[in-house]
């Protein structure tokens, strides 16, 4: 989500007249566009923000850490000349001449009052030659109110941008030859609730799953994240009727016992979450499932870490974001009691990371020998001309290529595995 705010940030400024360098060094003007998800984002932003400090440019801190220490980063570092909240990122380029020339000498918005209705500005894209692949997001804000998660204090309520806009907005980046498409929010299944009402029993966001795959030239949709809850069979269906939606789920579990999803305000328990996962298995036996789990939940005992580690081998998550839990001020989890030690965040952490490498491997093994239809991104990090894209299911492949093969689908033996990476050769 960050990375398509920068974009659209990158969008405003050139509208306003400047140009991004291609280095740190040179830059008059620096955006730190920062996360709060987690303390250990925050206190890296801090910390960069204090060595720029140093530096005689305009410094801005922009994104959830602006709203959420707007304070604390005013006094600990003097330097920065603007702090602006989530929500109305169109204002920054005028902000930025404020300061430039010497209108005003410090600018803090973290309250836009205008960040409710301008979801539209959110259109805006910088589209570079050959790229073939676009985030979207299509709300913002969340409404739920997950015990240890500070995003709804830093994002705010639920917003759902018009489809008709949305529609307009994906026409565009298939004209500007984008191919695939991925949706975001931060639950995106329940984009227009209480809003959109249903049609033949299905929801606002599968409407809309609907009207994206209509649009010629887009030939890949992928959404992150959806929620267990809300995760109906009108979705489920999806990945039968619209073959343009990709063979891959991101569905956040964050806990397989149900004592720590009750604590965590997770409203579903591991019963539901496996029924969601095997209607998918059932519907695309090779679906790549991915995950979001946290280890180390205030009140977290040996039981209920148990509880996530079969719950890791029953949905055989072959992909999985796995976070240490971090206190978050202000949050209901905050002031639990119980908070683990972090040695046994540690071990946990490492038990999980050690069970998905051995997921990620197997599925991936399974993929050796199948031809895979490979959307190419660009030139590997390693290795003459060594190209890399995505396969339907989202695992990065490499393969021996040719310039002309960016932006474009290639069609790929698989011939080795590792745990994160496939290898194939064009055929
Ligand atoms: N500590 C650790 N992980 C967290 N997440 C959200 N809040 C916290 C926290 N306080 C994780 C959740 C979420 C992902 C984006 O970040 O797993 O799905
Ligand atoms: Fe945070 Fe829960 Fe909302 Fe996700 S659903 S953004 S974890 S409050």
């Amino acid at each position: 989500m960050n990375e398509r705010d920068s974009e659209s940030i990158h969008s405003f400024l050139q509208a306003s007249g400047f140009d991004m360098v291609d280095n740190e060094t040179s830059a008059d003007v620096i955006i730190l566009n920062t996360c709060s998800v987690r303390e250990l984002a925050e206190l890296k932003a801090l910390g960069k923000l204090g060595y720029l400090a140093r530096r005689n440019i305009v410094l801005c801190v922009l994104g959830c850490m602006a709203k959420n220490l707007a304070e604390e980063i005013k006094k600990r570092v003097p330097g920065v000349d603007i702090i602006l909240g989530p929500g109305d990122y169109s204002k920054i380029g005028d902000y930025i001449e404020d300061i430039i020339s010497g209108r005003r000498t410090f600018i803090i918005d973290v309250d836009s009052p205008g960040a409710e209705n301008n979801l539209d500005m959110d259109s805006m894209h910088n589209v570079t030659q050959r790229q073939s692949s676009a985030f979207v997001s299509i709300m913002s804000g969340c409404n739920m109110r997950c015990s240890y998660c500070i995003v709804p204090k830093t994002r705010g309520t639920e917003r759902y941008r018009a489809m008709e806009d949305i529609i307009l907005e994906i026409n565009k980046l298939a004209d500007n030859g984008i191919k695939e498409v991925t949706l975001l929010g931060q639950i995106v299944n329940r984009y227009g609730f209480r809003q959109i009402e249903q049609k033949d029993g299905k929801s606002a966001f599968v409407q809309l799953l609907e009207k994206i795959h209509e649009v010629p030239g887009i030939k890949r949709i992928r959404f992150t994240s959806p929620h267990p809850v809300g995760f109906h069979r009108d979705l489920i269906d999806c990945y039968k009727n619209l073959p343009k939606l990709c063979s891959q789920v991101h569905l956040p579990a964050q806990s397989g016992s149900n004592r720590i999803l009750k604590a965590m305000r997770r409203a579903y328990n591991r019963d539901d979450f496996i029924k969601i996962v095997q209607a998918l298995r059932d519907t695309v036996p090779s679906i790549s499932v991915s995950t979001d789990l946290i280890v180390g939940f205030p009140g977290e005992n040996d039981d209920d870490f148990s509880e996530t580690c079969s719950l890791f081998d029953e949905a055989r998550f072959d992909m999985a974001f796995i976070f240490k839990y971090s206190d978050r001020r202000g949050t209901v989890a905050a002031s639990m009691p119980d908070q683990v030690p972090r040695d046994v965040k540690e071990y946990r952490n490492a038990v999980l990371l050690k069970k998905l490498a051995t997921h990620s491997k197997a599925y991936n093994d399974k993929m050796l020998n199948t031809l895979q239809m490979v959307l190419v991104e660009g030139k590997a990090r390693r290795g003459e001309n060594i190209f890399q894209g995505r396969a339907n299911n989202h695992r990065k492949v490499l393969f021996p290529g040719d310039d002309l093969d960016v932006g474009e689908f290639v069609d790929v033996r698989i011939t080795s595995s590792a745990v994160t990476t496939l290898y194939g050769e064009k055929i």
